[in-house]
Formats: structure tokens, C-alpha cells, sequence
């Protein structure tokens, strides 16, 4: 008798968890992103140059987990058109792309504009508008021009007119045609990983002062090119413009350990909150625990001044307020175990001067290592940036799960989109977070930066084998498209029960 009352309220359980929240919101919209170097291939024709990433896969093929490179990638370049079928035959009501810098600017600078480059873009935008796809297009995603890379890079003050310069020229040209911009995708990825690390290209590892570098002038770029859209394009083009952060969101591995909560915290702000805090916040400036974090630091390596320092009064101004929507790439959780210095960080470090261990052992897995299953953890930060940041209206920007070459039912990727986006649904009508879209990674298998074509997050599979880069549609393309046919969490039992599927197949 206990047993059967046991499995009934398991039963009853089971039932409530499956029947959460399915319908999304009117005006709610869907779509999907690329990156230039991970798709474009093209990368020596038509007048481009060498970009950061072009350089590294190159001179350094045994940092790419495969040897592999973009030279090629899907050829993007080439078969645009295609990928706006593919996108049209989902049904998505934007595509999230990003522009080839040394395309249009093969000196990185405006003294020299490549037509072909203009041309491309402007190709794929009518494309687009043809099928009625908006495009939501991305400034800067990593791929450098080498020249500006020989200057310093991002290390380099110079780079806020370089990129002022460069965002001036995009939003003449291409202003009519796209009235949603990002500036940055993942600033975190571009100063920790590439400029603190040698996880991303340029790979400087100028660990604890390189990546603070970045920041400051990234930050400034940023403002720059919001102020410049704000003041001169805005009023005659009537767009939006915003950033793109990415967060690893940490978790106290024990939640009633209140140091633990505590260092999550300070880990949140070090990681989210160093792009975020200065853009979000009516205080504005990096958050004060990675100021203190960081000058103490500092101090203790003999160091007359801090590796990171506070924006002046004017930049703090300058830098507030310019975002006109909060972009989150999310994948991830990882969990925060104790105080003091993570046996992975180098000296000094960004990591080092959190002061927190860390650990990825947590949720599901996936084909990369760094991503970990853990929906939840995707409410919480969504939660938190809704208080931190006073309510501000959200765009996923990304959002993906990546698994082996040649999984065709990928119901991997299948149960993460849904078990995120019912996270996603969850904080809209719980607890009121403003997610107003949401953008799956990625249209097809591309280069993904140091893992190669190792690790897979495509809704197309991409055999690289086959010099032709044949396509080939994977399960997940029917669940995306239902979902956005009928905006709401596909109930098919196909998508659900992944033993079921293979015996009807
Ligand atoms: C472009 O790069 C390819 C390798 O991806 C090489 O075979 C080809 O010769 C290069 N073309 C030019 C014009 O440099
Ligand atoms: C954007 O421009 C409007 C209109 O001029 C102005 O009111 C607003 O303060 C500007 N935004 C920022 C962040 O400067």
C-alpha cells in the first residue's frame, strides 16, 4: 500500500515538472547566430586580410584541438543564400551575424574600404529582407584585423577610434538595412581568454594585466560607438544598439554556506559584472569588490598602483546607460567550493584575484567541457540580473549545447533548448525578468575557435570531410521550427522520448 501511494505522488510529481509553463509571451521573437570567421571561410579572396584568428590557426595549428582552421569553414562566403533557406525553412524572425572587419577594412582602418566586402554584406542583408528575416548583426566577434592586432590590439588605447571608425562606416553603409546592433559579443572572451590567456586569438597570455587592459579600452570602444549611433544614426535610422555579455554563472556549491554565497557573489561580479556593472548600474564603474579584489592584489606584488583601476569621473559617465537592452549569451554553470586561490590560476590572474575556488563539476555533460547541463543556474543569473541591474529588457543573444561530429538525433541538444527555455519561461511569468527573445547557437557546424570542428552545436551538420560541405539537417531543426510555428514548447512526443523516436524511425 505505501509503495503504491509512493508511486503515485512520484507519478503526480513527474506530472507537475512536465506540465511547467509552455506558451511564450506575444512579441516574444526567435532566432538564430553565426559568427563571420566561423562560417565565412573566403578568408584570402576578394580583398580581405589576415584576421587574428586567421594568424593563430595558422602559426600556431597546435593550439586548435584538431589542426583545423576557418579558411573554408561552412563557405558562407559563398553559399549565403543558402544559409537563408535554411533559416527561412525554420522560420526564425531574426538571424544573429556578425560583420568580417578585415573584410570591409583590410588595414583595419577607414583609409581603405573593400567593395567586395560591402558588397557581401549588403548581398546577405537583401537576402534576408527578401525572406522577412530581421537581421540582428554583431560589430565585433572576435576576428581582428592582424594589422591592428601588430599595434597592440586591444591593448591599445588607439583601439576606441579604430572601432569608432570602423562602427561609423557599418552603420553609413548598412544603416538602412539593419536596425538591431551589437557592438560586442563577449567582451569576458576577448580580454580574459585572448589578451589574460591563450584560450582565444591573439592567445597574448598577458595573464592579471593584459585582459584589465582590454577592458578599459573595450568598455570605451563600446561607449564610443553607442554615443556615435545615439546621436548621429538613431535619429535618422531609428534602430537599437546594445552589447552582448556571456556568463558563466557560479553557484555556492552549498547554499546554506553563507561565506560561499558570498564568494559566488564576488565571482559573479568578476565575471558578469565586470562588463556589466559599468554599462548597467546607476552607479556605473567596475563593481567595487573587483576594485578592492584587484588593488589589494596589486599591493601585495609590490605594485605602485592597481592592474585594474577605477574609470575616471568622465568615463564612468561616458560609459553608463549604453545599452539599450541587456544581451546575454548563456551556456553554463559552474560552482564555487571554497576562499583562496584556484589551483588553475595563474600569477597573478582575473582568477587569482576572485580569491574563489572553482569547480565545472556539475549538471550534465556535453561535448565540451566547460559546458555543464544546469538549467536552473540559467533562472538564477537571469533572477540576479534582474535585481542587480534594475530590471533591464533582455535579449538571449545565445544559447546552445554542443555534442559529438555526426549526431544527426541530437536529442542532447533537443531536451537543453528545452529544459533553458522552460528556465526562460519560468522567470518571465514567475518572477517577471523581461526576456523579450532568444537566440539559439548556432544555423550549422562551424569552426568553433580553439576546439576546431571537434565539438558540434549546429542545428546542420557539417561534414568537413567532404570538400563540398554538404549540410545535412538534424533533428533539432523540426523542434526549433515547431517551436517557433507555434511559440510554444513542442509537445511532440518525438522530441520527447528518444527511445520512441528510434523505434519509429
Ligand atoms: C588562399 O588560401 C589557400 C589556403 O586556404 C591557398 O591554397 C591559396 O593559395 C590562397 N590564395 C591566395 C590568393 O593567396
Ligand atoms: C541617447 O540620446 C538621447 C536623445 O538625445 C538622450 O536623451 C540620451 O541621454 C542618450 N543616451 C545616452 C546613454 O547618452
Amino acid at each position: 500500500m505505501a509503495n503504491w501511494t509512493l508511486i503515485g505522488l512520484l507519478a503526480l510529481c513527474h506530472t507537475c515538472l512536465v506540465a511547467g509553463y509552455t506558451k511564450f509571451p506575444a512579441g516574444f521573437t526567435f532566432g538564430i547566430a553565426t559568427a563571420a570567421h566561423q562560417i565565412e571561410g573566403a578568408w584570402n579572396v576578394s580583398g580581405k586580410s589576415e584576421n587574428v584568428w586567421d594568424r593563430l590557426s595558422h602559426t600556431r595549428p597546435e593550439l586548435i584541438a584538431d589542426g583545423t582552421n576557418g579558411d573554408i569553414a561552412c563557405d558562407s562566403y559563398h553559399r549565403y543564400q543558402e544559409d537563408v533557406d535554411e533559416l527561412a525553412y525554420i522560420g526564425v524572425d531574426f538571424y544573429r551575424f556578425s560583420l568580417s572587419w578585415a573584410r570591409i577594412l583590410p588595414t583595419g582602418r577607414v583609409d581603405h574600404v573593400n567593395p567586395d566586402g560591402i558588397r557581401y554584406y549588403n548581398d546577405l542583408l537583401n537576402a534576408l529582407a527578401e525572406k522577412n528575416i530581421e537581421p540582428l548583426v554583431t560589430l565585433f566577434h572576435w576576428d581582428l584585423p592582424q594589422t591592428l592586432q601588430d599595434l597592440g590590439g586591444w591593448a591599445n588605447p588607439k583601439m576606441i577610434d579604430y572601432f569608432r571608425d570602423y562602427s561609423d562606416l557599418c552603420f553609413r553603409e548598412f544603416g538602412d538595412k539593419i536596425k538591431s546592433w551589437i557592438t560586442f559579443n563577449e567582451p569576458y572572451e576577448i580580454c580574459e581568454d585572448a589578451y589574460g590567456d591563450i584560450k582565444k586569438a591573439p592567445a597574448i597570455d598577458s595573464h592579471g594585466v593584459g585582459n584589465y587592459l582590454c577592458s578599459d579600452n573595450l568598455l570605451k570602444a563600446h561607449a564610443e560607438a553607442y554615443h556615435l549611433y545615439n546621436e548621429t544614426y538613431r535619429p535618422v535610422q531609428n534602430g537599437r544598439i546594445m552589447i552582448s555579455i556571456n556568463s558563466i554563472w557560479y553557484e555556492p556549491a552549498d547554499p546554506n554556506n553563507a561565506e560561499l554565497v558570498a564568494l559566488a557573489e564576488v565571482a559573479n561580479q568578476f565575471k558578469f559584472g565586470w562588463f556589466a556593472h559599468p554599462i548597467f548600474t546607476a552607479e556605473g564603474g567596475y563593481p567595487t569588490a573587483m576594485v578592492e579584489n584587484v588593488a589589494l592584489q596589486s599591493a601585495a606584488e609590490g605594485l605602485p598602483k592597481s592592474r585594474l583601476e577605477q574609470f575616471d569621473d568622465y568615463w564612468i559617465q561616458r560609459i553608463k546607460g549604453t545599452s539599450d537592452f541587456l544581451g546575454i549569451n548563456h551556456y553554463t554553470t559552474f560552482l564555487i567550493t571554497g576562499a583562496g586561490v584556484d589551483p588553475t590560476a595563474k600569477d597573478p590572474s582575473w582568477l587569482k584575484d576572485i580569491g574563489a575556488v572553482q569547480t565545472m563539476e556539475v549538471g550534465g555533460d556535453s561535448a565540451s567541457e566547460w559546458l555543464r547541463v544546469v538549467p536552473t543556474g540559467f533562472a538564477n543569473l537571469l533572477r540576479w540580473c534582474k535585481s542587480s541591474y534594475n530590471d533591464p529588457p533582455i535579449y538571449i543573444t545565445e544559447n546552445g549545447f554542443s555534442d559529438l561530429p555526426g549526431t544527426l538525433e541530437d536529442y542532447g541538444r533537443i531536451s537543453y533548448f528545452n529544459e533553458y527555455l522552460s528556465e526562460i519561461l519560468n522567470v518571465i511569468y514567475d518572477d517577471g525578468v523581461k526576456v523579450l527573445g532568444y537566440t539559439a547557437w548556432t544555423l550549422m557546424d562551424n569552426f568553433e575557435w580553439r576546439a576546431g570542428f571537434s565539438e558540434r552545436f549546429g542545428f546542420y551538420y557539417v561534414d568537413i570531410t567532404d570538400p563540398a560541405r554538404p549540410r545535412t539537417p538534424k533533428l533539432s531543426v523540426e523542434y526549433f521550427k515547431q517551436l517557433i510555428a507555434n511559440r510554444e514548447l513542442p509537445q511532440d512526443e518525438i522530441f520527447k522520448d528518444p527511445a520512441k523516436i528510434r523505434d519509429e524511425l
